[in-house]
């Protein structure tokens, strides 16, 4: 039986790639893959414990400004205020989250570490932000805890890695606001032999299914790591998890 359904396997793999149906159908790759990630994002959201959670799902208005009051939350309930964590943001541009946790935590032993082009997105994301857009100067914040990174994550990252300590017990925060697939799965991946249970991931554009959703699905799924749901504002656009695994 097994043997059987291997030959035809095999057969319709071969068959399907003679035909070459992307000439027909290619048109339907996207819409199927935003209809599957749309579908699993679904699945994901139900199945988080919401039970002492800072989360305002459902909402029917969507306000930026609620990230301030997630962030907020996570520093209270992991008492963040004044302990020395690793801040880490993939996604600078002009710098309003990035100061708002520089402002956030007065530890003198906390480091914060952005990294940016800072010459806007490698990419286009979706249909409405092109290549280039979001672009901005370096920021100018005088505190002697901050580095910046300027350049591709592809480029700055690893170099990165070899000459700062990220083994340290400080609680790491890894805040993903690059927005593309690309971009966000690059960094779980590579940042994913330095993370320790405790650790936290902040998103900020989690619900968007084919980009920071699917990179956190991929890198979930490939490295076994499993997160609790401290909070999530504006549908799970915002989303802070902890590694708990
Ligand atoms: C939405 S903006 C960041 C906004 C910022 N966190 C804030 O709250 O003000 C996204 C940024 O990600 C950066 N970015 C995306 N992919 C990148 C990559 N692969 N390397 C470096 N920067 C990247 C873009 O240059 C852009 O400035």
């Amino acid at each position: 039986m097994k043997n059987l359904f291997k030959k035809i396997n095999a057969f319709l793999k071969g068959f399907i790639f003679v035909v070459k149906p992307h000439y027909l159908f290619g048109f339907l790759r996207k819409p199927m893959l935003f209809s599957y990630n749309t579908l699993s994002l679904s699945k994901w959201i139900s199945k988080q414990d919401r039970r002492g959670t800072f989360n305002d799902f459902y909402t029917s208005k969507r306000d930026y400004s609620r990230r301030y009051k997630l962030y907020q939350h996570v520093v209270d309930s992991m008492e963040l205020a004044n302990t020395p964590i690793d801040y880490f943001e993939f996604g600078v541009s002009q710098a309003h989250s990035f100061r708002w946790w520089v402002n956030a935590n007065t530890n003198s032993k906390s480091k914060f570490y952005g990294f940016d082009t800072f010459e806007g997105l490698p990419e286009a994301w979706g249909v409405l932000f092109k290549k280039g857009d979001m672009s901005a100067i370096i920021p100018d914040i005088h505190d002697n805890r901050v580095e910046f990174f300027k350049g591709l994550f592809q480029d700055t990252f690893l170099p990165f890695t070899k000459t700062h300590e990220l083994n340290t017990d400080r609680i790491k925060i890894i805040h993903l606001d690059a927005d593309l697939f690309s971009s966000t799965l690059f960094i779980l991946t590579s940042i994913a032999p330095f993370l320790k249970k405790g650790d936290i991931l902040l998103f900020d554009e989690f619900n968007v299914p084919n980009h920071e959703f699917l990179a956190f699905q991929c890198f979930t799924q490939s490295y076994y790591v499993k997160t609790n749901l401290i909070g999530a504002v504006n549908n799970y656009l915002q989303v802070a998890l902890e590694i708990s695994e």
